[in-house]
């Protein structure tokens, strides 16, 4: 495995970016602990593996955009791909490193450390492009993914998003019970800022509408499917009993996967075909 900086990143970045890259740094110590290891982390990307898995059947050359600490990049490369991991934090990259080679994996992981609307790929390299876990929502204007795909995306390929929605229900009742209105409606803004390890993030909440607009006729969305409406997400496990009903856990399915509504979860997958 390669870690490469592209070029003069450090000297590069600006202050909106060192606040995100010292963010996610200091959280690279307990993303996997919070995030990716508890049962309710692990089920949800396996949902997400389950999309992406059929996309990426044939695709030997993926790029993960905000790679953080390479879950899906070590999925994909125990699949066989080669995968381009590129993410803005150093701290992610090297737990990155450290997990793949504990697994033994061979050398066909490439870390790079890079602000994503920046990343310079090579020319026509991917048949497949995967931004996991709302990294794209730190980005405000999602219009650089044309340019990184016109030049670096084979034509016919699949780039699978997940994202944020702008509506969790389950998040905005739970809000509205703590008589906390600003918080149960700061997604319908558009945009926030979260503390992240004592860094400010700014979040964008981009609606699949907004997404289209963004990406332009190149793209056409496939399908999109919600992650949790009225079901809990890591972090709230201590909602599990609560929410556990047959009944609530078949409305979320159902909500989830009801075209108009899927978008409307606290993530949401969205596939989109590059047919330039
Ligand atoms: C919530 S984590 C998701 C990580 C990973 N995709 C996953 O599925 O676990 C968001 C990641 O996006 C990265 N990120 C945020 N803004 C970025 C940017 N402008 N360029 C590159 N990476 C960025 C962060 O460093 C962080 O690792």
């Amino acid at each position: 495995m390669r870690i490469v900086r592209q070029f003069g990143y450090s000297l590069g970045v600006n202050p909106r970016q060192a606040s995100v890259q010292e963010a996610f740094d200091r959280h690279s110590s307990v993303y996997d602990e919070r995030f990716s290891r508890p049962i309710l982390g692990e089920t949800i990307r396996n949902e997400v593996w389950q999309i992406a898995d059929v996309e990426f059947a044939g695709a030997r050359n993926l790029l993960d955009l905000g790679s953080g600490t390479g879950e899906d990049a070590i999925h994909y490369a125990q699949r066989g791909a080669h995968v381009t991991a590129v993410d803005l934090s150093p701290g992610m990259l090297n737990r990155s490193k450290a997990k793949a080679t504990a697994l033994g994996l061979p050398a066909n992981i490439d870390c790079v450390v890079a602000e994503m609307t920046t990343y310079s790929a090579p020319a026509a390299g991917f048949d497949g492009l995967i931004s996991n876990f709302g990294a794209l929502n730190c980005i405000h204007d999602l219009s650089f993914l044309r340019r990184l795909c016109e030049t670096s995306l084979r034509p016919g390929s699949s780039l699978v998003l997940i994202t944020m929605g702008y509506f969790y229900p389950l998040e905005t009742t739970l809000f509205l019970l703590k008589a906390d209105p600003r918080r149960a409606f700061r997604r319908l803004r558009g945009s926030c800022e979260v503390t992240i390890e004592g860094s400010r993030v700014p979040v964008y909440y981009h609606s699949v509408a907004a997404m289209r607009r963004m990406l332009g006729p190149a793209f056409q969305l496939k399908q999109a499917v919600g992650l949790r409406a009225f079901l809990p997400v890591p972090g709230w496990e201590h909602l599990q009993r609560l929410t556990s009903s047959a009944v609530l856990r078949g409305l979320d399915r159902a909500w989830c996967r009801f075209s108009p509504t899927a978008t409307l979860a606290d993530h949401f997958v969205s596939v989109w075909r590059f047919k330039p």
